[in-house]
């Protein structure tokens, strides 16, 4: 069974009730229900991880081609912005990495605008709410079916 892994940076335990407005109120365990259940359709192992420690989501992704993961779906949250580490650890391994957001960045505040991480993920999929994670997950279904993109 191909396997893949669904990172969550960063105060993401909150979904759900963090700032409704702006994240919905979609719960970080309605996220992973609906992406484990799609996963499983498609004949994939979605391992989940949520972590509010750097280290942590660096640990992840460094251990992500030891496990066998064919993709790593990653919402770096607040670390998106500032983490060289992270960065470092993605072009690091040799598994594809999709770059989500739950708000479109790009239409908030400038900080929010530039992401450190872009450059060296697949693609950055954001705006869409809990679609964003269901979004890279359809491209993963697809290039692991061997669509053509
Ligand atoms: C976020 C956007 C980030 O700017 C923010 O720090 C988050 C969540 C998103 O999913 O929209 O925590 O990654």
């Amino acid at each position: 069974m191909k396997k893949i892994l669904v990172l969550h940076g960063p105060n993401l335990n909150l979904l759900g009730t963090r700032e409704p407005e702006i994240y919905g109120r979609t719960t970080l365990d309605d996220v992973n229900g609906m992406i484990a259940a799609r996963a499983k359709k498609a004949g994939i192992e979605a391992e989940f991880l949520q972590s509010n420690h750097e280290g942590v989501l660096v640990d992840a992704l460094q251990e992500a081609p030891k496990k066998g993961c064919a993709f790593v779906i990653l919402n770096a949250a607040a670390f998106t912005h500032y983490s060289v580490a992270i960065r470092d650890a993605i072009a690091a391994i040799d598994v594809p990495v999709i770059e989500v957001h739950l708000s479109n960045i790009h239409q908030r505040e400038e900080f929010r605008h530039h992401s450190v991480i872009s450059p060296v993920v697949m693609g950055q999929i954001a705006g869409f709410g809990a679609d964003s994670y269901m979004a890279a997950l359809e491209v993963v279904i697809r290039r692991l079916s061997g669509a053509k993109a």
